[in-house]
């Protein structure tokens, strides 16, 4: 059965390469993503990613900022009444900040770091989960979010970015308790060095040029490839209750061997 998957933040990297896996297997994927490089905070998708991803069968785009309670719930909405039900929301928005230690760090900075990490994960659960709890356990509704090897330790001069993805990942867990007894499986995905912007910018704030540097500690001393991660994501979505209140690293062993 075609299932119905939003994608937060699905706008490029690990996120549209999901769209394009998932929509190659028959399912209908929405892309939800701000498109918007006006901010200097960090550089999310543009107009070439959208156009990209809208010429992909199966893949359609919508402009939201998920930063953005009501626009987020909009968002969902619609997809509802276009599509008639919503089976999985897969929250991959974030931006990562950095380059000095924590006591240099402002509190903007921090404030940022959260709104964009921790906030438009929280939107979209807000926003996806009442749908999905119409859903009967056997669609399986699920809802995935991305925290990072960030997420379950810290990593040094990336303090905002840390702070933001264990909130991200207290949000996994917090929504995992209030779900069980339902229908819905909430889970988590701790990518490790993925060759995206995201690493690239991660490699500039350690003022590094090359990528493969953050990815010493990980199976094979190469970055992971959007797609290899976009696997975990599918394997979520496929699992059921069984990974509920997880959080599954998609690292190649970044710091664990
Ligand atoms: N690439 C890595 O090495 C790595 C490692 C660990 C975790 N992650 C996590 O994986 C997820 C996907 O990141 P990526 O590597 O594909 O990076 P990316 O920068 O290519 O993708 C991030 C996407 O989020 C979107 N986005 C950001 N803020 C948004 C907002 N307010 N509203 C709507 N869309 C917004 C961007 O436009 C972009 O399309 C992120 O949560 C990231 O923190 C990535």
């Amino acid at each position: 059965m075609t299932r119905v998957v939003v994608l937060g933040g699905g706008g490029r990297g690990i996120g549209a390469a999901t769209a394009r896996l998932l929509a190659a297997r028959g399912d209908r994927v929405i892309v939800l993503d701000a498109f918007d490089t006006s901010d200097d905070f960090y550089p999310l998708a543009d107009e070439s990613d959208r156009l990209a991803l809208q010429g992909v069968p199966g893949v359609e785009t919508v402009t939201v900022d998920l930063r953005e309670d009501d626009e987020t719930r909009a968002a969902v909405a619609s997809v509802v009444d276009r599509h008639g039900h919503l089976d999985a929301a897969v929250a991959f928005a974030g931006a990562v900040t950095g380059g000095r230690p924590l006591w240099e760090t402002d509190d903007e900075t921090l404030r940022r770091a959260i709104s964009f990490n921790t906030l438009t994960t929280w939107h979209l659960a807000r926003a996806a989960v009442p749908q999905l709890l119409t859903r009967p356990a056997t669609a399986q509704p699920t809802f995935v979010a991305f925290t990072s090897v960030a997420g379950e330790r810290g990593l040094y001069g990336l303090a905002p970015y840390v702070v933001a993805k264990h909130a991200t990942a207290g949000i996994v867990r917090a929504l995992a308790a209030d779900l069980v007894g339902t229908s819905v499986t909430a889970c988590g995905i701790a990518p490790g060095s993925t060759d995206t912007t995201m690493l690239r910018q991660t490699a500039a704030t350690y003022g590094l040029s090359d990528v493969t540097e953050l990815a010493q500690g990980q199976h094979g001393r190469r970055p992971l490839r959007p797609d290899e991660v976009a696997r975990v994501v599918e394997f979520a979505l496929d699992a059921g209750p069984v990974v509920h209140g997880s959080i599954l690293p998609a690292d190649a062993g970044f710091g664990r061997v």
